[in-house]
């Protein structure tokens, strides 16, 4: 099949349009050649020959329809990535809510981190916790992503060599175990996160968040998408709680009620009411 007919530009349209629906991932004329050669992948993988066909399958099977989304994901990510997160969320957010909870009996901080891809970001927020929180004070995370793929990979917490670069050598003793080809997370961290499939175009049902991470995710929607995937962070969060989005992302000219916090590290989000 030429390649200039592999995807035309109604089929590309439908495509376009259902992706957009189904995730809030927003695919244009400069990304198109992405989803052109992960449909491609797609295609060889269940034997079907044009993308017609397929767009039925994924239209009439949600199975399917999950792996589709799954396969167009970009899920880059790495251990402690942007360093400035990790020391604004050691040095601002996490004392300001020791100020603010520590009349709690029972002081928890409650974090998620959404989109979380093959595991490192959570990961790195709770090897992180373990090592600030004081005594007696406990943490939780909540985990999710769209990609079933990568859900496997972070709970399963394997990572190859290669894959630990950027964990501090203190980190690895304490929080890994060397194993053959790599490191595996100790069971005691993961205890610590719940890995759950969700799609941030719906209400993920989470209350009193105290801490949200949602970074290089919502740079894949277009601006209602996103708008959308705030304003349910904003009802999930509690109130002084703390949202993260990645440094290429911003809520600039965006209609909602987080406000914006600059701090020596980084800057932020916050939720005051
Ligand atoms: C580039 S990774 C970012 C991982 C991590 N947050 C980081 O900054 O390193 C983006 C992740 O967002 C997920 N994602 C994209 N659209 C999503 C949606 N609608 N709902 C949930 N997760 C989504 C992808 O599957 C991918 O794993």
């Amino acid at each position: 099949m030429a390649d200039d007919v592999f995807l035309s530009d109604s089929d590309f349209e439908k495509y376009r349009i259902l992706i957009y629906n189904e995730s809030g991932i927003h695919f244009t004329a400069t990304n198109r050649s992405i989803l052109e050669s992960r449909l491609r992948e797609r295609l060889r993988d269940k034997h079907i020959d044009t993308v017609g066909t397929y767009f039925g399958t994924i239209s009439s099977d949600k199975e399917e329809l999950k792996s589709f989304l799954d396969a167009i994901t970009t899920n880059l990510t790495r251990f402690f990535r942007n360093q400035a997160h990790f020391d604004a969320l050691e040095h601002h957010v996490v004392p300001e809510l020791i100020k603010i909870k520590q009349a709690a009996a029972n002081p928890t901080i409650k974090i998620w981190s959404a989109g979380c891809s093959t595991g490192e970001e959570p990961y790195t927020i709770a090897m992180l916790m373990s090592e600030i929180l004081p005594p007696l004070w406990k943490y939780d995370i909540v985990a999710s992503d769209i990609s079933l793929k990568c859900l496997m990979t972070a709970k399963e917490g394997f990572y190859a060599d290669g894959r630990v670069e950027g964990v501090p050598d203190s980190y690895l003793k304490k929080y890994f175990d060397k194993v053959d080809g790599g490191y595996k997370v100790h069971a005691d961290i993961q205890s610590k996160i719940r890995f759950d499939y969700h799609n941030l175009k719906n209400d993920a049902g989470l209350r009193n968040m105290d801490i949200v991470f949602c970074r290089n995710v919502i740079i894949y929607f277009d601006e209602a998408a996103q708008t959308n995937a705030i304003n349910h962070f904003y009802n999930s969060m509690a109130s002084k709680s703390f949202l993260f989005i990645g440094h290429s992302e911003s809520l600039f000219g965006m209609d909602t009620k987080f406000e914006f916090v600059k701090t020596q590290w980084a800057t932020l989000y916050r939720k005051f009411m």
